[in-house]
């Protein structure tokens, strides 16, 4: 073996790395851009989803729930709730609705809103909206969420 590490082996490390690592960063990108989700739905944002929007951050839904995984972990995920409640809306109103005042004796349930008619549809096509959005690897893995 060689005892000396001449200079131009050390450039041929130097440019075979550099090209090699470049090659390798592109190969990672193209296989980055096959899995991401090919589109969103930004089309189904309308008035009444935006309004939603508003009712889910005044009422800090996301103090108990997550929604796509982001939130707090006491309550149920609510980014498949539409789905789960076998997409309707109606469904969705109807819990919301019908919470008891003090919520349910000796547990921390979800509490009453007292949300007005336009609100409750709001948060429903809110919620039907964040079901339909496209993500990676069809998150929430299940329909529990
Ligand atoms: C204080 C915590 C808390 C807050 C705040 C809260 N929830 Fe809940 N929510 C719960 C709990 C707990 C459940 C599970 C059912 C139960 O115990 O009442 C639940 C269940 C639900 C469900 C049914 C989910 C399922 O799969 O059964 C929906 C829909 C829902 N919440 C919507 C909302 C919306 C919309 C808001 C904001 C306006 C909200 N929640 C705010 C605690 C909360």
């Amino acid at each position: 073996m060689r005892e000396t590490f001449t200079k131009s082996m050390a450039r041929n490390i130097y440019y075979g790395g550099a090209v090699f690592f470049f090659l390798l960063f592109l190969a990672l990108t193209y296989d980055t851009h096959q899995v991401l989700p090919s589109g969103d739905n930004h089309e189904a944002i309308n008035e009444v989803v935006a309004l939603g929007k508003k009712v889910w951050e005044e009422n800090d839904c996301i103090g108990c729930h997550t929604l796509l995984g982001e939130g707090a972990y006491f309550a149920p995920e609510l980014g498949n709730v539409y789905t789960r409640f076998g997409e309707s809306t109606d469904a969705i109103k109807l819990f919301i609705k019908s919470r008891p005042a003090k919520g349910v004796p000796g547990r921390r349930s979800m509490p009453q809103f007292n949300l007005t008619d336009e609100e409750l549809e709001a948060i429903a096509q809110f919620l039907k909206y964040v079901d339909g959005i496209k993500t990676a690897r069809d998150w929430p893995p299940n329909i529990q969420g």
